[in-house]
C-alpha cells in the first residue's frame, strides 16, 4: 500500500519497456528517440502517464547500449528510474518488474505509444475496483482477417473477426501476480508478446477495457506523422 498512511489508494508503479531497437523504422536511432514537435516519443509517453496523479513512479527499461535516455531532461525527474532490459520485450518487462521493489499494482506501457489519452488511462485504472486479475486496453478488430499457411502464401480462409480484439497498452495487473505469471511463462519457454498472455498462460482471464484507436504504436516510418497528428489533437478534445 501507499507509504502515506492517510491515503488508502493502492500503490501503482508504471514499467515502460523502451529497450527495443525499432528496426522496422529504418532510422538512425530507436523509434522512441525520434521527435514529435519539441519532444521525443518517449517523453510524450512518459508525460501521458505522469498526467495521472496515481502514477507516482515509472521504471524505464532501456537497452545496454542506450546513451540517449540519460541526456533527456525527464531522466532527472525523481519519479523516474532506469534499468537495463533484455533480448525480447518480455525479458525487458521482467527486468523492469524486478526493479520495482514493491507495489500493489503495475501498469506496463510501451514507450513507443505516445498518444495515450487520459480518459483511457482513467478507465483502465478503474478496473482496480472490480477485478483482482487486472486487464488491458484493447480495440475491436475492424478489418477482415485472412489466414495463410506461412508468410505471403495464398489465402487459406477468412477468420471470423466478431470476437477479436487488438491488445494495446497500458496493461494493468497486481504486481506480484504479473511477476509470478511472467516468470513462469518465460521459464516455460512460451512466447510472450504482451503481459496479458502471461496471465492467460497461468489460466487467469484479464479484463478487456475498450480503448481509443488513436493509441497507436509507432512502428513504421509513416506512423510518426500520424502520432504527431493525434498528439496535437489530444489536448483539444
Ligand atoms: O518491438 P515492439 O514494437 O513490439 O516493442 C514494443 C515496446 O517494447 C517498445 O517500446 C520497445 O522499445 C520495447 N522493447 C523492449 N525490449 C525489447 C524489445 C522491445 O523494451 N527487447
Amino acid at each position: 500500500m501507499n507509504s502515506n498512511s492517510t491515503d488508502s489508494s493502492p500503490d501503482i508503479v508504471a514499467v515502460l519497456p523502451a529497450a527495443g531497437v525499432g528496426s522496422r523504422m529504418r532510422t538512425d536511432r530507436p523509434k522512441q528517440y525520434l521527435t514529435i514537435g519539441s519532444k521525443t516519443v518517449i517523453e510524450h509517453t512518459i508525460f501521458s502517464l505522469l498526467q495521472h496523479p496515481k502514477i507516482q513512479r515509472i521504471v524505464v527499461v532501456i537497452s545496454p547500449e542506450d546513451k540517449l535516455f540519460s541526456a533527456l531532461p525527464v531522466a532527472q525527474d525523481p519519479r523516474i528510474s532506469t534499468v537495463v532490459g533484455g533480448e525480447q520485450r518480455a525479458d525487458s518487462v521482467l527486468a523492469g518488474l524486478q526493479h520495482v521493489g514493491n507495489a500493489s499494482w503495475v501498469l506496463v506501457h510501451d514507450a513507443s505509444r505516445p498518444c495515450l489519452h487520459l480518459d483511457d488511462l482513467n478507465r483502465l485504472l478503474d478496473i482496480i475496483n472490480v477485478s483482482k486479475v487486472g486487464g488491458l486496453l484493447a480495440v475491436p478488430v475492424r478489418d477482415t482477417i485472412k489466414c495463410v499457411s506461412v508468410g505471403m502464401a495464398p489465402v487459406l480462409h477468412t477468420v471470423e473477426r466478431e470476437n477479436l480484439w487488438h491488445a494495446l497498452t497500458p496493461q494493468l495487473f497486481p504486481f506480484k501476480l504479473l511477476l509470478f505469471c511472467l516468470s513462469h511463462a518465460l521459464n516455460s519457454g512460451i512466447t510472450v508478446t504482451d503481459e496479458a498472455s502471461a496471465l492467460e498462460y497461468c489460466h487467469y482471464h484479464p479484463v478487456l477495457v475498450s480503448g481509443r484507436s488513436d493509441n497507436i504504436k509507432v512502428t513504421y516510418p509513416e506512423d510518426l506523422a500520424l502520432a504527431e497528428f493525434h498528439i496535437t489533437r489530444l489536448h483539444s478534445y
